[in-house]
């Protein structure tokens, strides 16, 4: 498929590429990335949340540690931290170095038993330490500290920490509990990331993945508790009773934003819609890891699987996020002219090095590994001790063997990209040429305009670099 060049009276750089993920949540980029092992954890979804964009945390973890990587992320930049990772007085400095690392954080506020601020310890107090089990209260800085109340506007709160020198500024109510803290590093961040997806009270958005079975509703309620704004109840065949449920048992009993998938037809995007869900994710077999498609013989071309759905999800006002398949920044276009209002990467993103996991090595070249969530390597999960969380995406919950497990992905590696910044600057740079060629403003007028037309091998021979061998490697292009 190719869009047709259109009329355009714009420059690529005036497109925005606004849109939105769910009923509730509107992305500056439509770019979300995959709920994979291999993907998306906390650092993922913080760097796609700066960037515009979202991470969905996959569900290949214990419910407490997917519920940690929430925490995480949404304790990671904000206009203020409303619930800041403190210590006590008795803890030690050790303590404190694991609590920064953990969160990336440079010191924490000191408190006592009931929660009343009474110090706080820095990098500058540590600094000079030597003694690491030295308790916190020998070393931190205690009270009287500049604090501000609960409620100081953002321009309150700045001139505070510039008038004052300070870094970080307590929040405490009229008892001296503390109520939250706000940092200069927040400041700074929002004028390095000004498209970021934020929640109301300044904190990075971040989703993650459920499944149907088991502990599926215990496990949404501790990512609820941990704050998650969008729930995806992801399997692989989500055109079924078990999703629609699912879906309506989270919608009543909660304000959290529920997406449902993955389907690939009308009738099943029809069926999420009525359930109530906030989004449709589309896509059965079309991932470049995916088996599906030749070990069951089921799914549907992925361009039609998006308009389909979209012909339900559309009149009901349910965005639809395209899922998988996305090789190229131009299929980003694509997929978005096809009815999708976002889509969701797994290949693209793999190779950054804000991924899971280590860089591999070979010949000289890096790679990192990527693996479908269907996959052995990811029923074997060896990195979590062979727990699997996610056979259950594939409806073998129950089946206990590996040799009685059917994979319906492969496993295997992708060369290394760099960091998520540069790779979303050419992925949405490429949808801003689309746009232009297109004369699409915006991503409601790709979906008016953006019409595409059906190709032949031989034109899908001609649209790549052909008759040449490439000597230079171009930032968004890897070769066919
Ligand atoms: P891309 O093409 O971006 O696709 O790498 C990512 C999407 O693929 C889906 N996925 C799977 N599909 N078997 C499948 O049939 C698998 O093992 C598998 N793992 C992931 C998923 O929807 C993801 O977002």
């Amino acid at each position: 498929m190719l869009l047709v060049p259109a009329y355009s009276d714009m420059q690529p750089g005036e497109a925005s590429t606004q849109s939105r993920l769910s009923r509730g949540i509107t992305l500056n980029i439509p770019l979300v990335s995959a709920a994979m092992d291999t993907v998306t954890e906390a650092r993922m979804a913080v760097a796609m949340a700066r960037q515009g964009g979202i991470g969905i945390l996959h569900r290949n973890l214990s419910i407490e540690e997917q519920a940690t990587h929430v925490d995480l992320v949404k304790r990671s930049e904000a206009g203020m931290v409303t619930n800041p990772v403190t210590c006590t007085p008795d803890d030690t400095l050790a303590d404190v170095e694991r609590l920064c690392a953990t969160y990336r954080i440079s010191g924490v506020p000191v408190t006592d038993t009931d929660g009343r601020l009474v110090g706080i310890v820095t990098n500058r107090d540590m600094r000079f330490e030597t003694d690491q089990s030295r308790p916190v209260r020998e070393v931190m800085t205690p009270m009287p500290l500049v604090t501000a109340p609960v409620g100081v506007s953002s321009d309150g709160a700045f001139d505070l920490l510039r008038k004052n020198k300070i870094e970080k500024l307590p929040l405490v109510d009229s008892e001296g509990r503390l109520r939250g803290l706000i940092t200069v590093k927040d400041f700074t961040k929002s004028e390095k990331y000004p498209l970021s997806t934020k929640d109301a009270d300044g904190r990075l958005m971040v989703g993650a993945a459920i499944g149907v079975a088991g502990d599926a509703e215990e496990r949404a309620k501790a990512l609820i508790d941990a704050g998650v704004d969008v729930i995806i109840v992801d399997v692989a065949q989500g055109h079924s009773k078990g999703l629609a449920d699912m879906i309506g048992k989270l919608k009543a009993n909660s304000k959290v934003q529920v997406v449902g998938g993955n389907i690939a037809t009308r009738a099943g995007a029809q069926m999420i819609v009525d359930a109530g869900a906030d989004a449709v994710k589309v896509g059965v077999g079309p991932g470049s890891i995916c088996t599906t498609r030749v070990v069951a013989g089921v799914g549907a071309p992925q361009i039609t699987a998006i308009h389909q759905a979209s012909l339900a999800c559309a009149p009901a006002g349910v965005p639809v996020i395209g899922d998988g398949g996305l090789q190229y920044s131009g299929d980003i276009a694509k997929a978005i002219a096809a009815g999708a209002d976002t889509v969701m990467l797994g290949s693209l993103l793999a190779g950054c090095e804000e991924s899971p996991g280590l860089l591999i090595f070979i010949n000289g070249k890096q790679f990192k590994s990527y693996r479908g969530m269907g996959s052995l390597g990811a029923v074997r999960n060896r990195e979590r001790g062979g727990a699997s969380f996610s056979k259950d995406r594939y409806g073998q919950a129950e089946v206990s063997s590996e040799e009685k497990y059917i994979p319906e992905g492969i496993e295997g590696q992708v060369p290394y990209r760099g960091p998520v910044s540069a790779v979303v600057h050419q992925l949405v740079g490429g949808l801003h040429q689309g746009m232009w060629y297109t004369g699409s403003r915006t991503i409601a007028e790709l979906h008016e305009k953006g019409q595409l037309m059906p190709i032949t091998a031989a034109g899908l021979k001609e649209s790549h670099p052909h008759d040449i061998q490439m000597t230079v490697e171009a930032p968004n292009y890897h070769g066919r």
